[in-house]
């Protein structure tokens, strides 16, 4: 495949329902090379830590900066995104100048058991996003309410026919973003 993108989960822990829905979606973006960028290894964002780096921090930098587009698949914590996301957005965006981030198209998927769907979180990271310099997509907008162990089976396949249509809708608008922003930079260049 020509276009890569990468996934990061908002949560870190082992049977987290995002990182489920994350797996489908890698399956759901047709004709990208996809895969999940860990997070959860990542020292607190300190800027003098950054005069020796800390390999964790190279390696996530590097891993970002390789890929066409990012797509944030994430729960909410206390309606906003949580402490470990924020994380690896602060590591990925320094040194000033450097981000990882920057002009990357972005998608932003929320879930969570609850029935706003993580809403908040959702329109927190938006913002981050905008001084990322991230074109975030717009349309479909994805809040995924009511996710539960429920929707996927023991090989962690989402059994829900409903949300699976979403997450493959979600996948194809992603890959035409993407396909999308680059084009345009293209045409751009010099
Ligand atoms: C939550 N949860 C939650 N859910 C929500 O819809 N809105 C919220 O503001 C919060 N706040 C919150 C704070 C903290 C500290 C935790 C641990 C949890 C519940 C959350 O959606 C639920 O635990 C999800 O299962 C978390 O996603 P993963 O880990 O399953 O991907």
């Amino acid at each position: 495949a020509s276009h890569s993108i990468a996934i990061i989960v908002g949560s870190i822990r082992e049977g987290s329902l995002n990182r489920k829905v994350a797996r489908m979606m890698c399956g759901a973006v047709p004709d990208f090379d996809c895969r999940i960028i860990e997070i959860a290894d990542l020292p607190l964002y300190d800027p003098d830590l950054d005069k020796e780096t800390p390999e964790p921090w190279a390696r996530f930098r590097r891993e970002v900066a390789g890929v066409d587009g990012v797509l944030f698949v994430t729960p909410e914590y206390n309606r906003s995104i949580p402490a470990a996301l924020k994380n690896a957005i602060d590591v990925g965006s320094r040194p000033y100048g450097k981000s990882v981030f920057a002009k990357k198209p972005a998608a932003i998927v929320t879930a969570s058991p609850g029935a706003l769907g993580g809403f908040g979180a959702n329109h927190h990271l938006r913002q981050c996003c905008v001084f990322l310099d991230m074109p975030v997509m717009q349309q479909p907008e994805a809040y995924l309410g009511h996710i539960s162990d429920d929707k996927f089976g023991d090989d962690g396949q989402v059994t829900d026919e409903g949300l699976s249509k979403l997450l493959h809708s979600l996948g194809h608008a992603f890959a035409d973003w993407v396909k999308l922003i680059r084009a345009g930079r293209e045409a751009l260049a010099p």
